[in-house]
């Protein structure tokens, strides 16, 4: 088993190049199946759940091609099955994805319930309301597997009672090759969201109105190859400017759309960092006692749920009382009990979470309890006095690629180490 191991107290200092997005490839790689030719794909970062949509990818018979570490070439073409492999589905929330892309491409779709992070019930309903409306029938739930058939599927409207990025996602996928046009109402407003369409126009789609909370999607018979680069990760950016200020450093985070960040540097510059926006980076600087302040996360341009527990480890150590309100998910405080390990003080009442500011994190052996508690975790160690051990890395690993390398170029002690069976199962 691997952990990683920090000695915390080093100001981060220097450039990290940020990769490309979680959020948008695990779409895209979808979408490919959607297109009659060989696609390109460009800036794919190098984490698990890229690594599991190509396995499943290959596995439902399409031919994957590296063509470099952060490119690869996919030919849908010989895709002779429309069920996705059961273990690799399980292992990520994304996979969930195949559902539209596959309704969309050939009209059947038997896909297992996703995995992921548990913040609580992650119902699908408003994926399978979209569905319906686009005139698929779904199955009764048969061992754990999503099953929905359409003869045709035939355009739309469809109003989301709840944004949500994944149900705007799947009903895009199922949209693009219907008859006629949809229309998705309350829609998802992400960058990533934003993202997808780009690469489906490019691929010959007609997708309108991304980034706005009504898309209207015009169903087309052929889409052509496409060669699309995916756009920078907007929360890898955000934890890696949250690292900067904890460690009060001066960190060049470059690879960026400043636009994307700009609910988060407004956040951190309250909290008293200096952050200078450039083309395609930002500086981010902060020599002083972090300011306490509130934060409230909502769907985007709002603050990004996906950056709470990041920003949390900075308001244990920021002066003064601080007050989250997780606006999204129902239980997304787990990493706090793994905090107060390290000496901070925060009480949790459902959505809410108040940190009583304290002077200094004390160094101890933590868990990484999903994607972005485990960010959360290594930001704490690097601020910390002492040594910080982290397990269960492969939470992290699921999304951020070479964060061991990044951080050690930035100065950081940190190192990924073994830990043989035998001594974990005496732990
Ligand atoms: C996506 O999850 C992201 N994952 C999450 O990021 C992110 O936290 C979330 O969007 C919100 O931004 C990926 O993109 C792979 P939602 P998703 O559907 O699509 C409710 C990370 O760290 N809802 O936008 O599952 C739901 O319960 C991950 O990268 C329904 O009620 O989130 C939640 O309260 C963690 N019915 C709200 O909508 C549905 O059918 C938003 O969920 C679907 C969702």
């Amino acid at each position: 088993m691997e952990k990683y191991r920090i000695c915390g107290g080093n100001r981060l200092s220097g450039a990290v190049d940020i990769s490309g997005a979680k959020n948008a490839v695990v779409a895209i790689l979808p979408a490919v199946i959607l297109c009659d030719e060989p696609c390109v794909i460009e800036n794919i970062p190098n984490i698990s759940d890229v690594s599991t949509s190509l396995n499943i990818l290959s596995a439902m018979g399409a031919k994957v091609r590296r063509i470099d570490r952060n490119t690869v070439e996919i030919d849908p073409r010989s895709v002779f099955t429309n069920e996705v492999d059961h273990a690799l589905a399980r292992t990520m929330r994304a996979s969930y994805y195949f559902i539209g892309a596959l309704l969309g491409k050939c009209g059947s779709a038997r896909v297992p319930l996703p995995g992921g992070c548990w913040f609580g019930v992650r119902p699908i309903d408003l994926h399978l309301k979209g569905f319906r409306a686009l005139g698929a029938q779904d199955l009764p739930l048969d061992q754990g597997v999503i099953e929905l058939h359409a003869d045709h599927l035939m355009g739309n409207s469809v109003y989301l009672d709840t944004v949500s990025v994944g149900a705007t996602v799947n009903i895009m996928l199922a949209a693009v090759r219907a008859r006629g046009m949809t229309i998705i109402e309350n829609a998802a407003k992400e960058p990533h969201i934003v993202d997808l369409a780009n690469f489906l126009n490019t691929m010959g789609a007609d997708v309108r109105g991304a980034g706005t909370d009504v898309i209207k999607i015009r169903g087309v018979q052929h889409l052509h190859s496409a060669t699309y680069s995916i756009i920078p990760d907007q929360i890898e950016a955000g934890t890696y400017m949250a690292m900067a200020v904890a460690t009060h450093g001066d960190v060049l985070v470059r690879n960026v759309i400043p636009k994307h960040l700009e609910s988060i540097t407004a956040k951190l510059e309250e909290m008293g960092a200096t952050i200078e926006e450039m083309d395609d980076a930002v500086r981010v600087r902060c020599s002083g006692p972090l300011h306490h302040c509130n934060v409230k996360t909502m769907p985007h341009p709002g603050f990004p749920t996906d950056m709470q527990p990041q920003i949390g480890v900075l308001l244990s150590l920021a002066e003064g009382t601080s007050v989250i309100t997780e606006g999204i998910w129902e239980n997304r405080f787990r990493y706090v009990d793994e905090l107060r390990r390290m000496g901070a003080e925060v009480q949790v009442d459902g959505k809410t979470a108040v940190f009583q500011g304290v002077k200094e994190l004390v160094g101890a052996p933590v868990e990484a309890v999903d994607l972005r508690a485990g960010a959360a975790m290594v930001i704490a160690g690097l601020a910390a006095n002492g040594i910080t051990e982290v397990d269960g890395i492969g939470y992290i690993e699921r999304g951020y690629e070479d964060i061991v390398e990044k951080l050690t170029r930035l100065g950081a002690d940190i190192r990924r180490i073994y830990v043989p069976e035998a001594q974990v199962r005496n732990a």
